[in-house]
């Protein structure tokens, strides 16, 4: 098989490509372990304009992946990856067009950036790669690499929902995005939902082009082993000595309004009403680090999520109780590891999710003898193959209430059953199982002509 080419925005930050943040750089971290590979992406840096005529792909060797980076000017940043990638194909992709705001001039940046890509990979291409494009924020870039020559096979995966194409048509220029799809050989998305939609929007454009489902998954061993050793580091334990044995809620996403999170503190604010023995027992940590800070959206977000903190810790608690413990700062994943492995509960309930891979770590991380309880939105991909876990619906105050309330009061027996029905699956579909799937039917495609 050739050298397997990698194409996404995000691309670790050198000092974390042991350790990269983010659903798309951790799973394919994981995935990336066997062969030779190319990663190719933005540097995460930014540059002024009179740079960029100069500017050139920068390269980093890390065991058996070659990182190729570039960096991006302040405009391209912002039209490209701000407004276009996360001001409108993020929302409308979680079904939120209502806060899509779209102008014409950001849509060419995104187009400019891809074709930029294009080129720079370009001439860093072999014979026999396989190439492998991921995210909204590379849609069109198989048909610049085709329309460049490229004859690789060429496989693009949506780590995002993908809408019914009665809300995607809102997109302006939402067909040729879809006929631009053709140049790929396999298209991958996170769930049936998804692929449905798009195979949907491929027959209403006429487009001659096949969706298929490779659910994403973890490196449910490491993981696990991280979440035992985890109890050995010595924050660990501080927090293990700050809860003094009272149950132990956690919650860890990145900052984004598609988590749910000012519903989850209306969640845990009616528990602590509806179910008031919990009230100066129970901890509640949410981990949050900021995401995406200079769009709008995420600002506003991060103001109304401060606020609610503030107000249900003035409110509910008490000079030796604080109801939210509330961070926005990233944690190191072997720490993250060990404070899923002593919460009793995790509270997973984003209001639509690709996949979503902290409802897996969090399942990964539990002792099997004496398992916590995972609280999962029915709108996160992972829904339908984690049915044992508390299913709520995040909209539902009320419903998240009950499902703590359960999780904290539920059996021993319960909550193990519960855990070895779980647990096959998540060892079963990992990432580097779905990697070799979507690349092993990348392989099997014929060179084209
Ligand atoms: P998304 O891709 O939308 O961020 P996922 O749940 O699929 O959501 O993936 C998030 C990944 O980022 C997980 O691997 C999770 O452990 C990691 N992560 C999320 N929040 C933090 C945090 N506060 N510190 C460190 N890693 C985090
Ligand atoms: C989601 C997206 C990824 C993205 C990640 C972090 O997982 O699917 O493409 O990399 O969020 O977001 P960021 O904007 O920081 O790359």
């Amino acid at each position: 098989m050739g050298r397997l080419v990698v194409v996404s925005n995000r691309v670790p930050a050198a000092r974390d490509r042991q350790q990269p943040a983010g659903g798309l750089a951790v799973a394919l971290r994981d995935a990336l372990s066997e062969g030779q590979c190319l990663w190719f992406g933005w540097s995460g840096q930014q540059i002024p304009e009179e740079d960029k005529a100069e500017r050139e792909v920068s390269i980093d060797k890390v065991d058996n992946v070659t990182y190729a980076t570039i960096d991006l000017t302040h405009s391209e940043f912002d039209g490209f990856y701000q407004k276009y990638s996360n001001g409108i194909l993020w929302p409308l992709c979680h079904y939120r067009a209502g806060l899509m705001s779209y102008t014409r001039a950001d849509r060419e940046v995104y187009l400019d950036v891809n074709q930029l890509f294009a080129e720079k990979l370009l001439p860093l291409l072999q014979p026999g790669d396989l190439i492998w494009i991921h995210d909204y924020h590379l849609f069109p870039l198989g048909q610049a690499l085709r329309d460049l020559g490229v004859t690789s096979p060429i496989g693009f995966f949506l780590h995002i929902p993908f809408p019914p194409w009665s809300l995607m048509k809102a997109l302006p220029g939402a067909e040729r995005l879809m006929r631009n799809m053709h140049a790929y050989d396999v298209i991958g998305l996170q769930t049936e939902d998804d692929a449905r939609n798009m195979n949907d929007g491929f027959s209403v454009c006429g487009v001659e082009a096949r969706a298929q489902v490779f659910p994403i998954g973890i490196d449910p061993e490491s993981f696990a082993e991280q979440a035992r050793d985890g109890l050995e580091h010595a924050e660990v334990l501080r927090l293990q000595e700050s809860l003094r044995g009272k149950p132990f809620i956690i919650g860890v996403d990145r900052l984004d309004y598609s988590k749910g999170l000012p519903e989850r503190f209306k969640g845990y604010e009616a528990f602590l009403k509806r179910y008031p023995e919990h009230k100066g027992k129970v901890v509640y940590l949410q981990i949050t680090p900021v995401s995406r800070g200079q769009v709008e959206e995420y600002r506003l977000l991060k103001e109304e999520l401060d606020e609610a903190a503030g107000r249900i810790n003035g409110m509910y608690g008490d000079f030796d109780w604080t109801p939210i413990r509330y961070l926005t700062k990233p944690v190191p994943r072997e720490l993250l590891a060990g404070f899923y492995r002593l919460a009793d509960a995790a509270l997973v309930t984003p209001l639509r999710d690709g996949m979503n891979l902290v409802a897996k770590e969090y399942v990964a991380a539990q002792d099997g003898k004496d398992p916590g309880v995972l609280i999962l939105s029915h709108f996160a991909g992972a829904a339908p193959e984690m049915e044992d876990a508390l299913l709520v619906n995040p909209h539902d105050a009320d419903e998240i209430a009950d499902a703590l309330h359960k999780a904290l009061t539920m059996a021993q027996s319960e909550r193990c059953d519960r855990w070895n029905r779980l647990q096959p699956d998540v060892w079963r579909v990992t990432a580097g199982s779905w990697a070799r799937d979507f690349i092993g039917m990348l392989a099997a495609k014929v060179k084209r002509a």
